[in-house]
């Protein structure tokens, strides 16, 4: 008890001696190395060592030590602070911790606020959804459901809710119990069979065989589950020849080098850029991450007539659409009455089924071998 004090009047003439923007300087480290000691103590207690903690816990804003610190020291009120790690470091352990105090410390629903906020900062639902996935709480799976089928989602939200819940049993059992209600979209159902086919609860991935069934391809086989399809020998040749044929048409809507329709983005040097998986991923579900700048847009003429592709670029007076087969056309702001984005990509889903198993294999070989540098 005698070390406890004195650690006390450490920390607090530590912590009162700084300014809470110095975050990292070494003031705040000592400052840090204390409060460590004293988690767990009844902070409540003392004004002084409350005052002290929160003046540490401000200059930590944004970091996984904000969460640590509000954990340790079980404080309340500090949903806005938990909700900035979470959007911030969605894919760190930081971002998903943030997630389950505030499930646990009755924030679900500020969370569950944030979710439903469509005004706010693009980017700031889905990266919320990203760390409630890699939550894996039990407690967030209603949350998680509620985003993949709810009407305001876009593709690479529902996507991520549907990882999201394939990692926890709950969730497994809740993305089951969707498709047997016929609740769940194709690019969500494949993107769910594909994830629950290797679910590590044999259980369910029983009752997925029966009612989720991997994606057919054209041969009538079943897509194997990430982690194998990854490891298959493809033929590059064989791919660049599919790549170019007329059932994918995948050189209608991309160039490689010089060659091909430039609507979709450039694949010359996909191969640098996306690792294996990421190509059967945007093969097999392209809405769930849409290229930067490639997302589809709807618009409407003052006349009722209907434009849709890409928006190539914008000014003050006028709006440049580039369609699907890759011309531009341009019109007036003053003629177009309203413009919506698209929630799927202009990329079809399905392509998978179009092709026999060996011909995705050999398509992804062949994106995979172009590099920088390769000719
Ligand atoms: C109708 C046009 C269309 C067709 C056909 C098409 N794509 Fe796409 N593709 C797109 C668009 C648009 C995007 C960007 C939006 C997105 O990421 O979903 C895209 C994205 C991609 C990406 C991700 C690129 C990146 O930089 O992240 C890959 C890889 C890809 N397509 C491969 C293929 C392959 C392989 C085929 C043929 C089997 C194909 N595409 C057929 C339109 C098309």
């Amino acid at each position: 008890m005698r070390l406890m004090t004195l650690l006390f009047a450490a920390f607090v003439s530590v912590a009162g001696a700084q300014t809470p923007p110095a975050a990292r300087s070494g003031g705040n480290t000592t400052a840090l190395e204390v409060l460590q000691r004293l988690k767990g103590m009844d902070i409540e207690a003392s004004p002084a060592l409350k005052g002290a903690v929160l003046r540490v816990l401000e200059s930590t804003r944004g970091t996984a030590q904000f969460v640590e610190i509000v954990r340790d020291f079980s404080l309340t009120g500090q949903e806005a602070g938990l909700l900035e790690v979470a959007v911030n470091l969605p894919g760190e352990s930081a971002g998903a911790d943030a997630v389950r105090v505030l499930l646990k410390a009755g924030g679900a629903s500020a969370l569950e606020a944030a979710l439903a906020d469509t005004g706010g900062e693009a980017g700031r639902r889905l990266a919320l959804v990203r760390a409630l996935a890699n939550a894996l709480d039990p407690a967030g799976v209603s949350l998680l459901v509620g985003m993949l089928t709810h009407a305001t989602s876009d593709g690479a939200i529902k996507s991520a809710a549907v990882h999201g819940l394939a990692g926890s049993e709950a969730g497994a059992r809740a993305l089951l119990g969707l498709a047997r209600d016929s609740k769940l979209e194709d690019a969500q159902r494949s993107a769910a069979a594909l994830d629950l086919a290797q679910s590590r609860w044999p259980a369910v991935r029983e009752e997925a065989r029966k009612i989720l069934p991997p994606p057919r391809t054209a041969d009538g086989g079943e897509l194997p589950p990430m982690g194998e399809l990854v490891k298959l020998k493809g033929d590059a040749v064989n791919g660049a020849k599919v790549f170019r044929d007329d059932r994918a048409a995948c050189i209608k809507c991309h160039r490689v080098g010089g060659e091909g329709i430039d609507f979709g983005p450039a694949l010359t040097e996909i191969g640098t850029k996306l690792a294996p998986q990421a190509l059967y991923e945007s093969i097999l579900d392209p809405s769930a991450g849409i290229a930067f700048g490639f997302e589809a847009w709807s618009v409407e003429r003052r006349d009722g007539e209907e434009v849709f592709g890409l928006i190539a670029s914008e000014t003050a007076e006028e709006l440049a659409i580039k369609q699907q087969t890759g011309v531009v056309v341009r019109l007036k702001k003053t003629e177009v009455s309203r413009r919506d984005k698209q929630k799927l990509s202009i990329m079809p889903a399905g392509l998978a089924q179009i092709l026999t198993r060996q011909e995705l294999v050999d398509v992804v070989a062949y994106l995979a071998s172009l590099k920088s540098g390769a000719k």
